[in-house]
């Protein structure tokens, strides 16, 4: 007679099918003598899954809206009970995740795992790689502090040099011209639904890959793919092989102890990370960082020089996707040893010598004033060549509060704020003053940062701002009757 809980498990598997379904995948046979290089793939997996779970629970208490986010985050902080813990749970584990997914990419690469038949399962580890990195870039704009605010603007930047739909992209990007509210929620569905979705739409056809095609053998010199030979040799080697569980799952389940031991350790001692600043436009000197991972595609972005910027922010990227994409297409058979495959041991070498330097740089580079190329344009020469010494001045408070990173004149500079060729034709003497000292509608207010005098030169600046002839702004006076 069968125990009660035997007829329990009975009666789930007779519907079920674990026994007969999952089992067999536990105790498939794998080669022998893997060792402990083969554990990244399942750590990496299970960052994902403390991010879903920590990533719902904050989601529970996070506020998406620009003007109470940031108040959510300090609440969960200070507030919430253990409310910092899962912040720093979730940043941590993120952290972990773009490092072991990284990790796990690199040994594919260097081990030829990526070779004949798992080129398909390697091609949805590249999309896998790009949606991890996109989860991370929309995570920290969620923290909706002044770096995210600054990596929103150069990320919408790169995007806008798309040729042609460029600037259709960012509308898109940013749910209108300006990073605003709409910004906010754009990421946050992309961040707790879009990409997570795909991640997981993803995975299951890499893992089910994974089971299917058996894990790759430890490479041996002078033992190459060949398509012709490779199902006959690996049957062989799976013959004398061991079942997967128990030894090999333990090493994956130990290492996964490990490093979830690790992000908790990390949590508890260095906390979540931000919220820094609250944003503010205005802030031009507050050095915003991007999350460390980033750094190096910033350190780019501001150290290339202005003409080439376009060219390589549009090309890198793509270029650098198509060839990790293309990769087991003309580098699909041969040598899988590292020993044999000198150029690929150097091009992993110079790829991680060149992030580093470059997340170096990005760390010390003062990026924020490159990051748009035209804040540095000069006001063209025709409009102020007739000016008053006031309006001089004016034109240089104009030039030294890089207005231009968002509003151009005669078509350069900016696009967040309106051309402000002709701006005096539509605006009063006093609701350029408002506009200036209040801001508002997007626009920061400058009222704190400049002096009364530097004020009335600025706008005496842009009340020249109009065609020849036509009449002058009206006077202060009259509109101050009016108001
Ligand atoms: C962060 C981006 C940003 C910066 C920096 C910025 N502005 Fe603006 N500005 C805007 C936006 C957005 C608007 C549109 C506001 C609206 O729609 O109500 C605007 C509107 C204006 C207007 C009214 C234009 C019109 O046609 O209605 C003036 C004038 C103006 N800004 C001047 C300035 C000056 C001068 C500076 C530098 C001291 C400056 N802005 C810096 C974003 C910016």
């Amino acid at each position: 007679m069968p125990s009660r809980t035997q007829r329990i498990i009975d009666w789930f598997d007779l519907r079920l099918g674990i026994r007969t379904a999952v089992l067999p995948i536990l105790t498939h046979p794998v080669p022998r003598g893997l060792g402990w290089y083969y554990v990244f793939g399942s750590a990496t997996l299970t960052m994902f899954m403390m991010q879903i779970v920590t990533g719902i629970c904050l989601a529970v208490v996070y506020v998406p809206a620009a003007s109470d986010a940031y108040t959510s985050l300090e609440y969960l902080n200070n507030e919430q009970p253990l409310g910092w813990l899962l912040r720093a749970v979730h940043y941590w584990s993120a952290t972990g995740m773009v490092v072991l997914i990284s990790l796990h990419a690199t040994r594919v690469f260097l081990m030829g795992a990526f070779k004949y038949p798992r080129e398909l399962t390697w091609i949805l580890g590249v999309f896998l790689l790009l949606l991890t990195l996109g989860l991370a870039f929309t995570g920290q704009v969620l923290r909706w502090d002044q770096d995210a605010y600054w990596g929103v603007g150069v990320g919408a930047a790169m995007v806008g040099r798309v040729p042609f739909i460029g600037p259709a992209l960012v509308h898109v990007l940013l749910g209108g011209p300006n990073i605003g509210g709409e910004t906010l929620s754009r990421f946050f569905g992309l961040h707790v639904f879009v990409l997570p979705g795909l991640t997981i739409l993803l995975l299951v056809p890499h893992l089910y890959l994974v089971v299917r095609q058996g894990i790759s053998s430890r490479p041996a010199p002078g033992k190459p793919v060949d398509p012709k030979t490779y199902e006959a040799e690996y049957e062989k080697e799976i013959a004398a092989g061991e079942p997967f569980y128990p030894y090999d799952f333990a090493k994956d389940a130990i290492f996964s102890a490990i490093c979830v031991l690790v992000i908790f350790a990390l949590a508890i001692s260095f906390g979540p990370k931000g919220p820094s600043e609250p944003p503010d436009p205005t802030l031009i000197e507050a050095e915003p960082r991007p999350d460390w991972y980033f750094l190096p595609l910033f350190a780019l972005l501001a150290l290339s020089p202005p003409e080439m910027e376009t060219a390589i922010i549009l090309t890198l990227p793509v270029v650098a996707v198509a060839i990790l994409l293309l990769l087991p297409f003309f580098a699909g058979k041969g040598e899988r040893h590292p020993r044999r495959r000198p150029v690929a041991v150097l091009v992993v070498l110079l790829l991680f010598l060149t992030l580093g330097v470059l997340g170096w740089l990005g760390n010390v580079a003062p990026w924020s004033p490159e990051m748009f190329a035209w804040s540095g344009t000069p006001i063209p020469v025709h409009i102020v060549e007739r000016l008053t010494p006031e309006q001089l001045q004016g034109a240089a408070v104009f030039q030294n509060k890089t207005c231009r990173n968002c509003h151009s004149l005669d078509g350069q500079g900016g696009k967040r704020g309106p051309d402000l060729t002709l701006v005096a034709t539509r605006l009063s003497h006093s609701e350029l003053i408002r506009q200036v000292i209040q801001g508002g509608g997007n626009m920061p207010a400058y009222g704190k940062q400049l002096s009364p005098a530097e004020v009335e030169a600025l706008v005496s600046f842009l009340g020249t701002l109009r065609r020849e002839g036509e009449p002058l702004p009206r006077s202060p006076a009259a509109d101050e009757t009016k108001n």
